[in-house]
């Protein structure tokens, strides 16, 4: 099969974990965790991706720390699994598109770039904005995507494809917060625990403070019984009203949808809130899209109908967003070629990836 047939490899970059698959298949191949564990073995270092529990001799390093590449080595190595132990391809015989946060700057796009042609070889490769995929795979190319990931929030108003960068928004408050919130609330030492009851018992509610309580007992993996009450609501209410887990300085979600809307030309504006797509793993939290809706109603003027949507599955959102794109004949020239990055280095992805 020439590259030109062959399925492009799809890998959406997350501070939590990776989506990867290949166009024309439904879902990715796997999702996992973005870590590497790093450990002394006879020959040097050995390092293991994706696995969670740490060997006691063995240090955790995350690729990526609130949608920033932080550690290039890791990285790579993440990348190396994803073609030879999930995927099993070899990567020069597979176009491949990445994705990054918005505004994570043109030095972070440049290095993706440069790995993937000068590391793995790959016959073309192109770099794109998890927003914009996300408005695709959500089924529009006018709206405004609002990413409530694992590491961080973003913003970004989009119209007719084009995202208005200097309008978007990314704050550090998301899932890790909420789950730092809840270990510290409950007591509870093991963050992977944490993360289970956020994922499990968490909700938001309308209004935290007229809210009747109701304790649940949550089993853990070893058997014993955490008590939650309120903190059940407080770690999602973060998002609306960031000082109720101490983020004083972070302001809420509405407020910067609203700021982000209003930074745009006022002709864009009716789209941007008819179409207000949630994207990312934290959203899933019960009740996160009718609080936003409800919020919003009370500070988008009036004369705009303003409108929360949901998909199917928020945390894939990006990445099949990323394979629609991908694999439309009209995209195919958008690639940048494996020649055209020994023509003119690096830059060239700022002149062709948007
Ligand atoms: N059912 C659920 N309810 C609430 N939160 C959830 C649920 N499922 C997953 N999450 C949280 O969603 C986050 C992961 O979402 P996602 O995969 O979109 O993030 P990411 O892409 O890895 O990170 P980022 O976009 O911030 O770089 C984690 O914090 C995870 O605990
Ligand atoms: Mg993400």
């Amino acid at each position: 099969m020439s590259v030109e047939e062959a399925p492009a490899v799809i890998i959406d970059n997350g501070s939590h974990t990776l989506k990867v698959g290949f166009t024309g298949e439904d879902d990715p191949k796997e999702i996992f965790r973005n870590v590497v564990q790093l450990s002394e073995g006879a020959d040097g270092v050995i390092r293991s991706v994706g696995v969670l529990a740490p060997n006691p001799s063995s240090r955790a390093v995350s690729p990526i720390q609130r949608g920033r590449p932080c550690d290039w080595d890791a990285m790579e190595s993440v990348w190396e699994y994803t073609f030879k132990d999930v995927l099993k391809v070899a990567s020069e015989d597979h176009n491949v598109l990445l994705t990054d946060r918005p505004l994570s700057g043109k030095a972070n796009r440049e290095k993706a770039v440069q790995i993937m042609f000068e590391k793995f070889s790959t016959p073309a490769t192109y770099m794109s904005m998890q927003a914009t995929l996300a408005l695709y795979g959500a089924g529009r190319t006018s709206g405004t995507v609002v990413d409530v990931g694992d590491g961080c929030t973003s913003v970004v108003p989009i119209l007719k494809g084009t995202p208005a960068i200097e309008a978007s928004t990314n704050v550090d408050l998301a899932g890790c917060d909420m789950v730092d919130y809840l270990a510290g609330a409950l007591n509870v030492s093991d963050r992977e625990q944490a993360r289970a009851i956020m994922e499990k018992v968490c909700a938001v509610c309308g209004n935290i403070e007229k809210e009747v309580v109701n304790n649940v007992d949550f089993k853990t993996s070893t058997g014993s019984i955490i008590n939650v009450g309120v903190e059940r609501y407080r770690c999602g209410e973060a998002m609306f009203n960031p000082s109720v887990i101490g983020h004083q300085h972070t302001k809420p979600l509405q407020e910067l949808i609203v700021e982000c809307v209003a930074s745009c030309k006022e002709v864009g504006r009716k789209d941007l809130y008819a179409y207000i797509v949630l994207a990312g793993g934290s959203t899933m939290l019960n009740g996160f899209s009718e609080r936003l809706q409800s919020e919003l109603s009370k500070l988008v003027p009036s004369q705009y109908r303003c409108k929360v949507v949901t998909t199917q599955h928020p945390i894939l959102t990006v990445w099949a967003g990323g394979c629609l794109v991908a694999q439309s004949p009209m995209f195919q020239q958008s690639w940048v070629t494996k020649q055209e990055y020994e023509e003119y280095g690096a830059d060239v992805i700022h002149r062709k990836c948007v």
